[in-house]
């Protein structure tokens, strides 16, 4: 396998794939419209002559006409905004993106006979009743909130890829990814982890929604990259859908803590009203991948958050 798009290239995780397939000597074809992404991610892979950008909307089918979409051997469709501050600001052009843009990315890799990994989320487990969740769980997804453009339109874009790969062959997994972090994220992204770490280094207060006692866990960007990619490059991941996420769960009170001291920081902890719909517990079984991907994360999150943290310095 050898040329790939990736959807999305702009963004935190697909310009830290983009950098990896470029190393090991993949040619990438990215796409991305620059809506929640940066092009500065992706700056120093402009001048790589085997990355070609295209800017532009997934979620239109002209798109499918381009010239330098062919003969592609894998697709990662990471397109979609991914915080909820962003997806929140443009929910239309999220459902957009899920859906359409998904059916699109799959009429793709049917024409070209490649594999298709959606990235889908966490997120269509909901508030979950069970836990931890595993892949047969099948979640309590409000549709009458503020996030359920993002949940539902991910768990609709999963049945456009059930439907592809049952109904036309398509070759398509799906990744359930949970939170994942790095530098890469960028600080005024909205999530956990950048917020934290830029209200400790700044010395502004740690805002923590509700008491903090709901759980997460958070994955290193290297773990779910590397999970992602032995999801496309192995054959037996065809129909399958996975969970890639850290087993390790935390509070958010927890995880602001031990921002607070891996940073030195003399910030306050302060606590606001709960959001809408914010799940009381997220954890994943990964059973599945650790059996089919030999795949399990190796960074744990002190180590990450310090590598983190040390990157964030440098930007402020
Ligand atoms: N990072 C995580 O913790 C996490 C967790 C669960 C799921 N995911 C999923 O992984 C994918 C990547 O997440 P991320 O953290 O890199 O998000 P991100 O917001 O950093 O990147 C998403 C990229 O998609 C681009 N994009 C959005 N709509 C588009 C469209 N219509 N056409 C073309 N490009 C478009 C954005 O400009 C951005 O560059 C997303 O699909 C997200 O839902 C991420």
């Amino acid at each position: 396998m050898n040329r790939i798009i990736i959807t999305g290239v702009a963004g935190f995780l697909g310009s830290y794939l983009a950098n990896e397939l470029l190393e090991d000597g993949y040619q990438v074809v990215g796409v991305d419209n620059i809506s929640t992404g940066n092009l500065n991610n992706i700056n120093k892979l402009t001048r790589h002559h085997h990355f070609t950008f295209l800017e532009t909307d997934i979620s239109c089918d002209k798109l499918l006409n381009h010239p330098e979409l062919i003969d592609i051997d894998g697709i990662y469709h990471l397109a979609s905004p991914a915080s909820p501050k962003w997806y929140q600001e443009a929910p239309f052009e999220t459902i957009s993106v899920n859906t359409i843009g998904t059916k699109n990315m799959l009429e793709l890799a049917n024409r070209n006979n490649a594999k298709l990994l959606f990235s889908s989320t966490s997120e269509i487990y909901g508030d979950p009743e069970v836990h931890p969740q595993s892949e047969t769980y099948k979640g309590n997804v409000n549709t009458w909130g503020p996030r359920a453009c993002y949940d539902e339109s991910k768990r609709l874009g999963e049945v456009y890829c059930y439907l592809h790969h049952t109904l036309l062959g398509t070759k398509v997994t799906v990744a359930r990814i949970f939170n994942t972090y790095a530098e890469g994220l960028q600080p005024n992204d909205g999530r956990v982890i950048s917020n934290f770490i830029m209200q400790a280094l700044k010395g502004e207060d740690l805002t923590v929604y509700g008491d903090g006692s709901q759980t997460r866990t958070f994955c290193y960007v290297v773990d779910t990259i590397s999970g992602l990619r032995k999801m496309m490059e192995s054959e037996e991941t065809n129909g399958e859908i996975f969970n890639i996420g850290h087993p390790i769960e935390y509070t958010i009170l927890e995880v602001a803590e031990l921002v607070k001291r891996l940073t030195n920081s003399s910030s306050k902890i302060v606590f606001k009203d709960l959001l809408e719909d914010d799940p009381q517990v997220r954890c994943p079984d990964i059973s599945k991948a650790m059996r089919m991907l030999n795949w399990k994360p190796q960074v744990e999150l002190t180590e990450g958050l310090h590598r983190t943290i040390e990157e964030y310095k440098k930007q402020i």
